[in-house]
């Protein structure tokens, strides 16, 4: 599917691929030094039935991985219709799979993982009364344990994007860097001793400090770091990428401070958020119908030419939390995958929202002749 998805993306003129590989729920990329990696954090017990919250537990075992042989193959599939994959492994935050499969990236290796107590699953419960501590989690979310800023942590880190970079030729790597709490290095005692040894004010600097190490080591590969945009909380190297996703407010800051940017706001661009008001299956929240798509802007207003040079572009995000099968993904994509591309690729003066719905009955019949199901 992630072929047939890449055909798509070269019909629509897409070019570049965001694989997002790893996460709390599991880690996808076979690490040839790190065999838990796949062996224990790409396997859960079990899932959150229901939109987050959720309302239980589908207590079944969920998982899987693509094998290095497999990726080579995804990026030079993609490379010959002229599309970049560019990985993404999640740092510090979303890391839980990466500490279930070794304890020791976590501040606090002995402490159980929490996962929400009605919606843990029957196999993680008895095996953390047994003794286990660490689990890949089950529901959706933000969580607390995350990699600590150690030496240990920094080695795995250099080891697995020593891999990544070894399978990407991208020249952009992304390092996640959203929605982590730092409670964890403020609590823990050998934090407190690199933030004395480094000089660094506090847990923000920290984050810049953690996120500038990496950047230096993929920087000395000739790479570029992108993080999500809260990397401006900790002052990034001037070379990083900021992917604006929290609205434009990030890209538009990055932009004026110097950064490359990549606009990706999730309301109109998170396409796992639903098209129409009535959806008849789980989606994400918002609401995120065709016509706000096609009237998304990817130069924000407000910026000047100089700032304005520094968007390289937009892109859509599909996470897949609550799509269990190939005919929804494609559901949740098109026809939103042709109004993005020309947004993209056309100048403003020549786009047309009533002009465009006027031609969308031919794309219609090009979905049903490639046998894609869309959203009508
Ligand atoms: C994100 O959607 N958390 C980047």
């Amino acid at each position: 599917f992630i072929r047939e998805f890449i055909d798509y993306m070269a019909l629509h003129k897409l070019n570049v691929l965001h694989w997002h590989l790893t996460d709390d729920q599991g880690w996808r990329i076979e690490i040839k030094k790190y065999p838990k990696l796949t062996e224990t954090g790409a396997w859960r017990n079990g899932s959150i039935i229901g939109r987050y919250p959720g309302s239980g537990n589908n207590n079944t075992r969920y998982g899987g991985f693509y094998t290095q042989a497999e990726i080579r193959e995804v990026v030079a599939y993609a490379a010959r219709r002229h599309i970049t994959v560019v990985p993404e492994i999640e740092l510090p935050g979303h890391s839980s799979a990466a500490i279930a499969a070794y304890p020791a990236l976590s501040c606090f290796p002995g402490e159980k993982t929490v996962i929400p107590e009605r919606m843990v699953s029957v196999a993680t419960r008895n095996a953390q009364k047994a003794g286990a501590v660490k689990m890949v989690q089950e529901t959706w979310g933000v969580f607390d344990d995350i990699l600590c800023p150690s030496d240990f942590t920094f080695n795995f880190l250099y080891d697995v994007f020593d891999e990544v970079t070894a399978l990407f030729p991208s020249t952009y790597i992304h390092i996640g860097a959203d929605e982590c709490p730092l409670d964890a290095w403020k609590k823990s005692e050998s934090c407190r001793q690199i933030l004395k040894e480094n000089k660094l004010k506090d847990e923000h600097a920290l984050m810049g400090y953690f996120i500038g190490k990496i950047r230096d080591h993929l920087h000395a590969k000739g790479r570029r770091i992108i993080g999500w945009d809260e990397v401006l909380d900790a002052d990034p190297p001037a070379d990083a990428v900021v992917m604006s996703w929290r609205g434009d407010a990030g890209g538009l800051k990055a932009a004026r401070a110097g950064h490359d940017v990549i606009m990706t706001p999730n309301s109109p661009l998170y396409f796992d958020h639903t098209q129409s008001m009535n959806e008849d299956s789980v989606t994400f929240g918002g609401y995120n119908p065709i016509e706000n798509v096609y009237n998304y802007e990817p130069v924000p207003d407000g910026l000047d030419e100089l700032a304005a040079k520094h968007i390289l572009g937009a892109q859509a995000n599909v996470w897949t939390e609550y799509i269990t099968n190939t005919a929804k993904l494609e559901y949740m994509v098109f026809p939103r995958m042709a109004a993005l591309s020309e947004i993209l690729w056309s100048p403003k003066e020549k786009r047309n929202f009533a002009d465009f719905e006027k031609r969308l009955p031919a794309q219609f019949d090009r979905y049903a002749f490639i046998g894609v199901n869309v959203s009508k």
